[in-house]
């Protein structure tokens, strides 16, 4: 029988993928590794004592409305819609050979959550209820040992405020009272904390009355199934925090100018983002609670025998990680380094490695390596104090710290030595700033910037059409994928109308809410459909299709474990292709620059460095499959308040090693075949109309060979769009707007045909 090309989004057969042909989206094995996900992403932050994991036949009053209002994930385009959410309440009562709870307190949450419901309340946004005194009084003279629950919900185009209002970041009134009660009549209390995005830690990390916490962060579908699973010790913790939680949301360099207004965020903090910030400049590491890498184990973990050495190219760190305490756990080790301050700033610390052990039995050992290229330890010269526009490594002694989290990491007894400074990649000035008047320096004072008017590159498009063939009935796209003629003999024969279709959006179908593209069925292009994630693959809530919601983005960072993370990107895929989608729009990489932006808990990380080796891992995942992975929102999005609209000003330096790097790694370890552009401008030229962003950095630079699309609705002109190097304007185009371009040759049909190429290209890499 001949093969079949595009078999699904020619035919929509839905054939299972599964085992003995049975359905694998929201399958049994997904949901498992969903949770062994949310288990491992959870951080142990507090463990006065060891009262965790509770003793067998420990007794708990479990507080808190979010023991059952368990919040699965964020909203918006991050939701994923399942069958059913398993909250911590649920979770306990499945140990029951281990805990006891103290039923009447949780029934009373329960009704009230369902009241609330009832009434039109929102998961995750109901204010916490007052704790009857009388229930208080039995919870306490059935056990002392108390559970203090909270719950966070944040969606996006929405942010948090730093003028006294927010309700995310700090606890509310209501939740003060509810700590204040319990931790008044229980000895032993543990926080459990169901949240997207950091939050302020200080009120149980200073509080001695509070023994143990616990960062469940949003876990998916049976996050609180996982929760009790650490609570009990049925899984041991080894998530590891990947932002820095700091005494108060001032403390971070960000949030200062973060709403100064509607139309521009400044980032004068420049490079000095996360630990980068708290770690360099002086006093500041006072205002940190928790460290970025930090986290506790159940048991306790040895590293041994360091030992160091390089090549040409790159640097092998070896050493051993010995399991010395009771129980079976996972450590997590990180490299960082310093590089020496000569006239460029520099952080005192930067992430450049990390290794996972597998789960170590008491007393067993495990050898680990990381290494990585010496170049990646190069900044990048904005001014041209060393060479402008160049990656450089200046002169000196490149030290190296190796452990637990970003504060305790030991120096080695090796240091990289550099005798002359070198430029290890020259580049060019793209997306420079025209108004940015300061920025930070290593000491935390600011420096002025230097900003004029600036002229913009050009990327001329050398395509030329080939000859279009003669013949009747013009080729298909069969005849490209079965080799019978060239792709670009194939454009040669598209009409005007044709190409413009081509670079548009197109109407989904089936369990689709966001649309597809292709759809030239003249010349067999089916419709292929994209769906989004991060956290699992989101239907359409109509179609009442579920899927597998996996723990969100951040809580993932925090599992350090790639080899998970291409698990995931693989389920989730899978899930995708079966519902005949074709193109998975995740993973999203912006920073995690502020607390504030309400759409934290879809990106990874503070750093970038590791935002860049998770979404590597997840797009090679996702593309092992045969579907197209896209990673998101290309870039410096990191703000949703005016998101189509506000600009982000910002030095070429924090672009390139900040806003960029995620993405950079991520194109260059696992060529993802499609990006997705943010809605913002950076420096006042929006992503999607950016030529120097995309075919600058990303094309020319970078090397990717993949599409562009620009994010969904975001009101740019397709013209400019084009001329920049964006594919694809999605859910639709403007296609008159194109066609009148073309014919007053504000347009070239070269530029569109450009772009077509890039798109069939794409397509045809789909099986
Ligand atoms: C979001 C994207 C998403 C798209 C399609 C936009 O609002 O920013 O992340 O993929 O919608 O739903």
């Amino acid at each position: 029988m001949e093969y079949v090309k595009w078999q699904r989004p020619r035919y929509m057969p839905c054939f299972p993928l599964g085992d003995r042909q049975s359905r694998i989206t929201e399958c049994e094995k997904h949901i498992q590794l969903s949770r062994r996900a949310a288990a491992e992403g959870a951080v142990l932050l507090k463990n006065d004592g060891q009262l965790l994991p509770f003793a067998k036949g420990t007794k708990v009053a479990v507080f808190g409305k979010a023991q059952i209002d368990y919040v699965k994930g964020g909203g918006g385009s991050g939701n994923t819609v399942v069958s059913y959410v398993r909250n911590i309440y649920q979770g306990l009562k499945e140990k029951t050979k281990l805990v006891q709870v103290f039923d009447p307190l949780s029934f009373y949450y329960q009704s009230y959550v369902d009241e609330q419901y009832r009434l039109g309340g929102k998961n995750g946004m109901l204010e916490e209820p007052v704790i009857p005194a009388d229930l208080l009084e039995q919870a306490a003279a059935f056990t002392d040992t108390a559970v203090i629950t909270i719950c966070r919900y944040s969606t996006e185009t929405e942010d948090r405020r730093n003028d006294g209002t927010d309700t995310y970041y700090y606890l509310s009134d209501t939740e003060h009272q509810m700590v204040e009660a319990v931790t008044a009549a229980f000895a032993k209390v543990v926080v459990l904390l169901n949240v997207g995005a950091m939050i302020d830690t200080t009120w149980f990390a200073q509080n001695s009355k509070i023994s143990g916490a616990v960062m469940l962060w949003q876990g998916g579908m049976e996050g609180g199934l996982a929760a009790a699973d650490l609570l009990v010790g049925d899984a041991a913790p080894s998530g590891r925090l990947v932002d820095s939680c700091a005494v108060s949301f001032e403390d971070y360099p960000s949030s200062e100018g973060f709403h100064e207004s509607d139309d521009y965020v400044k980032y004068t903090e420049d490079i000095f983002v996360g630990y980068r910030y708290f770690e360099t400049v002086p006093g500041m590491q006072q205002r940190v609670v928790y460290p970025f890498g930090y986290g506790l184990s159940y048991t306790s973990f040895a590293l041994t025998d360091a030992d160091v050495y390089h090549n040409a190219s790159r640097i092998y760190v070896t050493f051993t990680i010995t399991n010395t305490g009771e129980r079976a756990g996972r450590q997590v080790v990180q490299l960082y380094y310093g590089a020496p301050c000569g006239r460029l700033s520099k952080p005192a610390r930067q992430l450049c490695g990390f290794a996972k052990t597998k789960l170590l039995t008491p007393g067993e050992s495990e050898v680990l390596t990381i290494d990585f290229a010496i170049r990646d330890m190069a900044c990048f010269d904005d001014t041209g104090v060393v060479a402008r526009s160049c990656f450089v490594m200046e002169a000196g002694s490149y030290r190296f710290y190796l452990g637990e989290n970003v504060r305790d990491a030991m120096p080695l007894a090796y240091t990289y030595e550099l005798a002359e400074t070198m430029v290890t990649e020259q580049l060019h000035s793209y997306c420079a700033p025209e108004k940015l008047d300061k920025r930070m320096t290593a000491d935390g004072t600011y420096e002025p910037v230097e900003c004029k008017e600036i002229v913009r590159a050009q990327f001329p498009c050398n395509y030329r059409f080939a000859e279009p063939p003669v013949r009747e009935k013009p080729y298909t796209m069969l005849a490209v994928a079965r080799g019978k003629i060239e792709l670009d003999t194939f454009i040669a024969q598209l009409s005007d109308e044709e190409l413009c279709h081509l670079v548009s959006g197109q109407p989904g179908f089936g369990i689709s809410s966001t649309s597809g593209m292709g759809h030239l069925l003249q010349y067999e292009i089916p419709l292929f459909m994209t769906a989004d994630g991060p956290a699992g693959l989101r239907s359409r809530t109509s179609s009442k299709i579920p899927a597998t919601a996996f723990p969100v983005a951040t809580a993932l960072a925090c599992t350090w474990d790639l080899q998970l993370m291409d698990e995931i990107g693989k389920a989730g895929a899978l899930e995708v292709k079966e519902n005949n989608i074709c193109m998975w729009l995740t993973p999203a990489l912006n920073i995690h620059r502020s607390p504030l932006c309400g759409r934290n808990f879809e990106y990874f990380s503070e750093d970038p460095f590791l935002t860049g080796k998770m979404a590597a891992a997840k797009v090679k995942g996702i593309q092992s499959q045969g579907i197209v992975a896209c990673p998101k929102h290309f870039a410096a999005n990191n703000k949703e308040t005016n998101r189509r609209y506000c600009d982000s000003i910002l030095s070429e330096r924090a672009l390139r090693e900040i806003y960029l790097k995620g993405f950079e790694i991520c194109v260059k370890e696992a060529h993802p075949k499609l990006i997705m552009t943010a809605y913002n401008p950076i420096n006042g030229i929006h992503a999607s109309e950016n030529a120097e962003l995309l075919n600058g950095i990303l094309r020319q630079e970078w090397g990717f060979e993949g599409a562009v699309t620009s994010d969904w609705v975001n009101e740019k002109d397709h013209v400019k769009e084009i001329k920049a190097g964006n594919d694809i304007k999605m859910p639709r185009g403007e296609q008159q707007k194109l066609l009148a371009a073309l014919k007053d040759g504000t347009l070239q049909r070269e530029e569109i045909a450009v772009c077509t190429k890039r798109l069939l290209e794409m397509f045809l890499w789909i099986e």
